[in-house]
């Protein structure tokens, strides 16, 4: 089955030699076509080029006059299973209290992980799968979700389960990532060695044994987890054959950057807090630096020095972090502005964060994060707008029409 998308004013993101990531200046090229064509066939991208090169004899034909052609976003950091919201806590934050402060008293990741527990199976998939929908049709077709908010094993193993038949159902490319080391339950506090010996030879065990989880995560930071608790956990990990993508650097200079490099993650996320010598480490390193804007922005923190890495000659992939209490929205449009807006990145490099570089940072980027021929054919299609600009400069306009996955509309 062929299908042919034709008379695209501009097709964006295109590779002719896909590469796994794109770091430094390069992250400033944007390859693109104009009144292009995008062929596909069995689900995958078959070929592109001008409308002058034009094939013919498709089984099915859309046309996209007037409207741009991206590849999907990827969003490589979310934690969308969760039963509750947590505006209270927000309003709590408003009225001055701190993140930290919050969760010193109970709340935050804890105040989820109680919901979680009183959740079924069931509850949490429908939960989960209206807010993958909801991210789908703004443009994501890619999306790594997290576990963390179980803190016990059954908790954490439902969560993952949940996951799993995600993965089942939805036409987007899934990864999971258990994430045990997120918050320390109330009755582990001042031994909290104790609940990282639980994740570790009992929760860990499990998670493998089901085939649950794609990598292994620490929330490693002031206030959580210790590198040294890190180390314990990303060293089990990897003896079951789980690579390291991990939280670190949100809160303060936790030596998480240093941690994850040396135990080869393939991602170290947030990065609000970061030193010359964090950004040296990760020079020649394989880790891809993450930022969250929607986290920074919803918690007023410091923003992570994207630009300074990029012109250091590093990648930066750019997430959502879409979760209950330091950033309630999945909308990857809104992160693209925010990369411009906030952080100071071209258009281009936006796009190639947002996409390339977060297919990168979940293992995912032979398959999906641009539009070339043997990817999946994963894109969204534009209303008419002006020009690729345009995207992250209409910021809260939602420019997403047509949404394709694996070369079907959804
Ligand atoms: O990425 N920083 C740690 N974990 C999440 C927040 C989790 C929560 O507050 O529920 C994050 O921001
Ligand atoms: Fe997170």
């Amino acid at each position: 089955m062929q299908t042919l998308i034709k008379d695209i004013k501009e097709l964006a993101g295109v590779e002719r030699t896909p590469q796994r990531r794109k770091q430094g200046k390069e992250m400033a090229v944007l390859e693109t076509v104009e009144d292009a064509y995008l062929l596909l066939e069995d689900g995958a991208v078959k070929a592109f080029g001008p409308m002058s090169e034009c094939p013919e004899g498709a089984d099915r034909e859309v046309s996209a006059k007037g409207r741009m052609v991206l590849p999907s976003f990827c969003d490589s950091h979310t934690h969308i299973v969760y039963a509750r919201s947590r505006e209270l806590e927000f309003v709590d934050k408003i009225r001055g209290l701190s993140y930290e402060e919050i969760a010193k008293h109970g709340g935050g990741i804890l105040n989820s992980a109680k919901a979680t527990a009183m959740a079924s199976e069931e509850e949490l998939y429908d939960m989960a799968w209206q807010r993958l929908d909801e991210v789908m049709r703004m443009g994501t077709g890619a999306i790594e979700i997290k576990s963390g908010y179980g803190l016990s094993t059954e908790s954490e193993l439902k969560m993952l389960r949940v996951i799993r038949r995600l993965k089942e159902h939805s036409p987007m490319t899934i990864k999971a990532n258990f994430l045990g080391a997120h918050g320390i339950p109330m009755e582990y506090r001042g031994h909290q060695k104790d609940y990282v010996d639980l994740v570790i030879n009992e929760m860990l065990p499990r998670v493998a044994d089901e085939g649950l989880a794609d990598f292994i995560d620490v929330f490693c930071d002031q206030g959580f987890f210790t590198v040294e608790d890190t180390e314990r956990i990303l060293t089990a990990g990897l003896k079951y054959g789980l690579r390291p993508k991990i939280h670190a650097n949100e809160m303060a200079v936790s030596g998480g950057v240093q941690v994850g490099v040396k135990y080869n993650a393939i991602s170290v996320d947030h990065l609000e807090q970061m030193g010359d010598a964090e950004i040296e480490c990760l020079k020649g390193s394989e880790t891809m630096p993450t930022v969250l804007p929607g986290c920074a922005f919803f918690l007023s923190l410091p923003l992570s020095p994207a630009r300074r890495m990029i012109d250091a000659g590093l990648p930066v992939a750019m997430a959502s972090d879409y979760n209950p209490g330091t950033s309630p929205s999945g909308n990857m449009q809104l992160i693209l502005s925010m990369a411009c807006i906030r952080y100071r990145l071209t258009p281009e490099e936006a796009l190639n964060a947002t996409t390339l570089n977060t297919a990168y940072a979940m293992d995912v980027s032979g398959e999906v994060g641009s539009i070339a021929v043997g990817k999946k054919a994963n894109f969204y299609i534009t209303k008419p707008i002006p020009s690729l600009a345009y995207m992250p400069y209409a910021y809260g306009e939602n420019k997403v029409e047509r949404v394709f996955l694996n070369g079907v509309e959804v």
